[in-house]
């Protein structure tokens, strides 16, 4: 599906409202302020679809002063947050080249992001690994003070090797499933000989002794997967230092699009795929291989400043004038 309106018009406020009535929050803003109409007290995103063959009806409510709600099919849900068990919705958005762009935190982030979706019974990994790290790290300066021994460290090294070691094979896992995709389609849209790889050992408790000394200098847990980097590379070049803008956005949009197609494979669903501004720095003949790609698969919605800029007759194409969506 293809959006197209003004700059202003408010094709990412479209966006953004389909991603909030999939999943239950924003996928940029930090406050439900920031999302409510200026001047209301509060917003609706109200959807209805169909996941493979089943009706999905989805009602959501956002009151900056409350908590949001969210209902699914007429049932009232726990919390707006848990839409994200419940249907799958993948976005790139202008800013996610930080995945590439930025330092290991924003792909190590992604990584774990993708790995809850693909593993859902080990979503919370990551944070029960980050709440081990935070917590072996309290203990490290209570011994440096010399406030405890040294024994109250070892329950939480414990937790970080244990935790650690699961949290890298989850990761490694995701990234195998991730990777033949990701090099595939960044293949199509011109980006050769494209690489993910997952570049971290899994932490041991002998590992860890092994660096005490220095973990309580710094009262830092200096090993393990928190500090692991998720390398993405061409040809053996990391893009993030030599890639050019138009190439590190090919390689988000790719990992993107390879995870559209792991869990449509895996769910027997395809994702809602959204694509804001995806086309602006593709030439040509990438915005055709993209267009082919899109065409070929689930529900996926792109949005343009000016239409004629995705050389492919879309589906089903939408004009956006400021409060209005219309069929183009
Ligand atoms: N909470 C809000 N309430 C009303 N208008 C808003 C709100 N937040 C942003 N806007 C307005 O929406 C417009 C941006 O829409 P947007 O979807 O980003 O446009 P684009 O079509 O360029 O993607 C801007 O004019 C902005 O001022
Ligand atoms: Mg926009």
């Amino acid at each position: 599906m293809l959006v197209s309106g003004a700059n202003g018009a408010g094709k990412t406020n479209l966006l953004e409202a389909l991603h909030v009535g999939t999943q239950g929050f924003s996928p940029r803003a930090r406050s439900d302020a920031q999302i409510v109409r200026f001047g209301a007290e509060s917003g609706r995103v109200k959807l209805s679809g169909k996941r493979a063959a089943t009706g999905v009806h989805v009602d959501v409510t956002l009151t900056p002063s409350d908590s949001r709600r969210a209902r699914l099919n007429g049932g009232t849900l726990r919390s707006a947050e848990q839409l994200r068990h419940e249907l799958q919705t993948l976005v790139f958005t202008p800013d996610r080249l930080a995945v590439v762009k930025g330092g290991p935190a924003a792909r190590r982030a992604y990584v774990d992001r993708a790995l809850g979706r693909l593993f859902p019974s080990r979503a919370e990994l990551a944070v029960e690994y980050a709440a081990a790290v935070g917590q072996r790290n309290a203990a490290l300066r209570r011994v440096a003070s010399g406030a405890s021994g040294t024994d109250v460290l070892q329950p939480w090294t414990d937790a970080v090797a244990t935790l650690g070691a699961t949290l890298v094979d989850a990761r490694r896992e995701t990234l195998a499933l991730l990777a033949p995709g990701f090099a595939r389609i960044a293949g199509q849209l011109g980006l050769a000989a494209a690489t993910a790889f997952y570049d971290g050992d899994p932490p041991t408790v002998e590992g860890l002794a092994g660096r005490l000394e220095r973990d309580l200098e710094r009262g830092l847990t200096g090993l393990g997967p928190h500090l692991h980097e998720v390398r993405l590379e061409t040809g053996g070049r990391e893009l993030r230092s030599y890639g050019s803008q138009g190439e590190q956005r090919v390689a988000v949009l790719a990992l993107v699009l390879a995870e559209a197609e792991v869990l449509a494979a895996r769910n027997g669903a395809a994702p809602l795929v959204l694509l804001d501004d995806v086309l602006s720095e593709l030439d040509g003949d990438r915005r055709r291989a993209l267009g082919e790609l899109i065409s070929g698969s689930g529900q996926t919605l792109v949005t343009t400043t000016a239409a004629a800029a995705l050389p492919v007759e879309p589906a089903q194409a939408l004009v956006v004038t400021p409060g209005r969506v219309e069929r183009g």
